[in-house]
């Protein structure tokens, strides 16, 4: 293999997820941060989030990882720096590309003769990459250097899996020379040297890798999470007529699963998605397609049954309780999924608030520690429970799953809960003395 030197601009879940992915399969990487309590985690060996096998894996490659707070003494020896850094929501919706470029802002004097492939792993609206390279092209006029879309799919929870050994490659850049470089990057990743745990789940077969347009490369990236997020509206719309109807969403869903058309994942019908990807880049391609003069209608759908998913949901629970004022609610999971620390776009949060404002005395628990605004929080599932009207169960972690429902039952108030996930057993809960409520489910 071509041993590569490359700068990653943001040790986040992708930066640092693939930072740790491209030194396992032997190349040399400067992760630069500029927040300092993730910056002075990593110096000390830390991962600054939760994400599974990633603590381990990045101990192993420590030798092939340098960090640094900034990128002048990493530019002048790395041939790829890659964007890693965030694109959140602006307030009108849009993808917030402030932090893109004021890292480019740093990269452009820095930029010289020697040719350097800038690579952006961000989400970011179709036409940034042609941005990117105008922006550049200004402020470093005489220098070599060549830009490509190559967006990122992985998922939390299972980051350094999915950056490891990714379902394709999408490489998304028209100059000959940067392709065979990404090839060179991305080659050696299947013969990386992985945890045990991950060993595993080393594809057989080549890791595809696209070549397409920087503007596809985009679109592609946001189509993906469109299509995923419309799984979840289209599950959870069955469920909401399976509630009118008396059919059961989970046997519909044991049934759509068979269909290798169809497929199982994202067809748990629930409280709807959250988290740091699905809602933005689902607002954002709607304006994307707006601003290029289209209405992309179905997607406007899906974002829109989402959003009154939850209160849907609630619903049920607000009858059986005759109203929520002055009842005392347990609720379940604050983090987005499980095997995450991540709080961004917490439907927990939300509900947890809603039910607050609706007059509820709410606490909530997560098996990862917390500091919710607003919001009464505790580790202890126990004394989460202890007295509860009910529990709504939002994000279905293990430890949730797992319970002795028995047991935690006896600690409440009322044995009474919510599975907004429908993540537990109906016949077990029912068994354990719990009034059941499921999404779509018959109980
Ligand atoms: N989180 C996911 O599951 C996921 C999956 C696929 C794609 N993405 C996309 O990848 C991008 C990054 O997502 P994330 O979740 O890793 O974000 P994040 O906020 O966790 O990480 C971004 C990091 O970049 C750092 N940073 C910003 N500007 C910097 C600069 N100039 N120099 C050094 N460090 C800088 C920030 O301090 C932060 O730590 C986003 O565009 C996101 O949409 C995220």
């Amino acid at each position: 293999m071509t041993r590569l030197e490359i700068t990653m601009v943001g040790a986040g879940y992708v930066g640092l997820s693939s930072t740790v992915a491209l030194a396992l399969a032997g190349h040399r990487v400067h992760l630069i941060e500029r927040n300092i309590e993730r910056l002075e985690a990593l110096q000390s060996g830390q991962i600054p989030f939760l994400e599974p096998d990633l603590q381990s894996a990045f101990q192993d490659c420590q030798k092939n990882i340098c960090i640094a707070a900034n990128l002048t003494k990493a530019l002048k020896t790395s041939s790829i720096i890659m964007l890693a850094v965030g694109t959140p929501p602006t307030p009108a919706q849009g993808a917030d590309l402030s932090q893109i470029f004021a890292a480019l802002e740093d990269v452009a004097p820095l930029l010289d003769q020697t040719p350097k492939l800038i690579v952006v792993k961000s989400t970011v609206p179709v036409g940034t990459n042609a941005e990117i390279r105008a922006f550049l092209n200004s402020r470093a006029p005489n220098a070599l250097f060549a830009v490509a879309s190559n967006p990122e799919f992985l998922r939390q929870g299972r980051a350094l899996r999915d950056a490891l050994f990714p379902d394709r490659i999408v490489l998304g850049t028209s100059e000959p020379w940067a392709l065979k470089l990404l090839h060179q990057l991305y080659a050696p990743l299947q013969h990386a040297s992985v945890p045990e745990t991950l060993a595993q789940f080393r594809p057989t077969q080549p890791i595809p890798m696209l070549e397409v347009s920087p503007e596809s490369a985009e679109l592609a990236k946001y189509a993906a999470n469109a299509f995923l997020a419309m799984k979840i509206s289209f599950i959870n719309e069955i469920a909401n007529v399976c509630a009118a109807t008396g059919a059961d969403v989970s046997e519909i869903k044991a049934v759509l699963e068979q269909d290798k058309r169809i497929g199982g994942d994202f067809l748990r019908a629930g409280l709807g998605y959250g988290g740091s990807c699905f809602p933005k880049d689902t607002r954002a391609l709607s304006q994307i397609a707006l601003r290029g003069g289209y209405e992309f209608r179905l997607l406007r759908a899906v974002i829109e049954v989402n959003s009154e998913q939850r209160f849907r949901v609630l619903q049920q629970l607000e009858r059986r309780l005759g109203g929520f004022r002055g009842k005392r609610i347990a609720v379940l999971g604050l983090t987005f999924k499980p095997n995450t620390d991540d709080l961004r776009e917490s439907l927990g949060v939300d509900i947890a608030l809603e039910l607050q404002a609706r007059g509820a005395i709410v606490t909530a628990h997560d098996p990862t520690p917390s500091k919710p605004e607003g919001i009464d929080f505790t580790s202890d599932l126990n004394a989460c429970l202890t007295g509860v009207d009910a529990a709504i169960l939002v994000t279905e972690w293990d430890e949730y799953r797992n319970a002795n429902w028995k047991d935690l039952g006896r600690l409440m108030q009322r044995k009474l809960i919510l599975d907004g996930r429908n993540a537990l057993e109906p016949r077990d809960m029912l068994a354990a003395g719990f009034e059941y409520l499921g999404v779509g489910r018959k109980s």
